[in-house]
């Protein structure tokens, strides 16, 4: 999960990093009255949008009064950035930067390792620092066991080449700034532009932070972060119902037990919709796991016909812990379950393919329900077919 700006910026201050003081506005009003709030002769008004270069595309302006902040907020809130409207704008206490650094802490998968990376040349666009002159870009590995300590936060100033008071409070801060990373289970901390002030001290002006959706555990804070109004509802839905949904575009819904198999019926049913009329495609993927209960069936057959652009849906499990028998019996308390709520009635056809363990009880047990709509059909390419072909009317 990205945070936005003023997010990265909430969680600095709460670790200790310096930063400025901000304040969030939704409309130019709002922004007026946090700029007199701030009390600074200059403030900075910020879009808030998840992606970068957001001063270049005029999102980020210098205002020297309230009335000039309600301004720049008008002109700023509205603005599409790469495809995002800015809905939110941050006040800033407006910074006299001397000088302009760089630093990122990642998750470096290859590695099995974090890197940090340091630079003297920041507030600059950074991938290009990294193309045209590498050596300006210090990267150091940093051992996940460890963090960053005062000896790495040491090695990391030294390697980006500063020097006396300047390395020592930066080195300081970086150590700050790998405590968010390990405290909030981060995959990413980056601050573009670190800057030092004319009276020089080290701030954090502008923050980016990712969080590790899998720790959300054992981060009970980090849930209110998420951008419920972004969020697709069918996947937030399915999230509330512990349902491991993911939204797709195409007509065929999918639903099947592993994700493995989830991604290999993907593929096939994709493969098999070129045959037909607007080339079916599937309309999500969706895990039931192990143990496919009839409410999880029911919970996850809701989702999908709840999705208006499904056409027919594929149900394509493999027994192995997990009976089909009882998969089957799950299906068919399913219909019944869906019938009892109401509007949710099964009114899209179905292709079942069952195979595994007591695959040909399972069998029975479908013939004999004789649930409308239902087909089965006995092997994967079969039936992502059938499923394809129905989609396509
Ligand atoms: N509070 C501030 N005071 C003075 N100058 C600022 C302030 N905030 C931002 N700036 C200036 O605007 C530039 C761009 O700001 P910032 O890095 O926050 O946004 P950005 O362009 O979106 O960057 P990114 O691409 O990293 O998201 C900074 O490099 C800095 O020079
Ligand atoms: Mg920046």
């Amino acid at each position: 999960m990205d945070l936005y700006e003023y997010q990265a910026r909430d969680i600095f201050e709460k670790h200790g990093v310096p930063v400025l003081r901000g304040l969030t506005a939704v409309t130019a009003d709002e922004a007026a009255a946090a700029a007199t709030e701030l009390g600074s002769p200059v403030v900075v008004v910020k879009a808030q949008v998840k992606t970068g270069g957001r001063g270049k595309a005029g999102g980020v302006k210098i205002a020297k009064s309230a009335e000039e902040a309600k301004a720049k907020a008008g002109e700023i809130l509205g603005l599409d950035i790469k495809g995002h409207v800015v809905e939110k704008v941050m006040i800033t206490e407006g910074a006299d930067i001397a000088e302009e650094y760089y630093f990122s802490l990642l998750l470096d998968r290859a590695n099995r390792s974090y890197l940090a990376m340091c630079s003297r040349e920041g507030g600059v666009e950074i991938e290009q620092l990294a193309v045209e002159r590498p050596e300006a870009l210090a990267r150091v590995p940093v051992d996940p066991g460890v963090g960053i300590d005062q000896a790495k936060a040491d090695e990391i100033v030294a390697e980006a080449g500063f020097e006396g008071a300047d390395a020592t409070e930066i080195a300081r801060v970086l150590q700050l700034l790998g405590q968010v990373y390990e405290a909030e289970d981060a995959t990413l901390v980056e601050v573009n532009p670190l800057v030092k002030t004319g009276d020089g001290r080290i701030i954090a002006l502008d923050g980016k932070v990712s969080l590790d959706e899998n720790a959300g555990f054992r981060q009970p804070d980090h849930e209110a972060l998420a951008d419920k109004s972004a969020e697709d509802p069918l996947e937030a839905a399915a999230k509330a119902k512990g349902l491991n949904y993911v939204k797709l575009d195409g007509s065929v819904g999918v639903i099947g037990n592993g994700a493995g198999l989830v991604m290999s019926t993907l593929d096939v049913v994709a493969y098999a919709g070129e045959e037909f009329a607007g080339s079916p495609r599937p309309a999500n993927f969706l895990d039931i796991g192990g143990g496919a209960s009839a409410e999880v069936m029911a919970n996850g057959l809701e989702i999908i016909i709840s999705d208006e652009q499904v056409k027919s849906v594929f149900v394509n499990v493999f027994g192995g812990i997990t009976a089909c028998d009882a998969v089957a019996n799950g299906i068919v308390q399913a219909f019944e379950l869906l019938g009892g709520r109401g509007e949710q009635q099964i009114d899209i056809p179905l292709v079942v393919r069952l195979d595994g363990n007591n695959a040909d009880l399972a069998r029975q047990i479908l013939t004999e329900a004789g649930l409308p709509g239902l087909e089965q059909v006995d092997t994967m390419d079969g039936a992502a077919r059938r499923a394809a072909e129905l989609a396509a009317g």
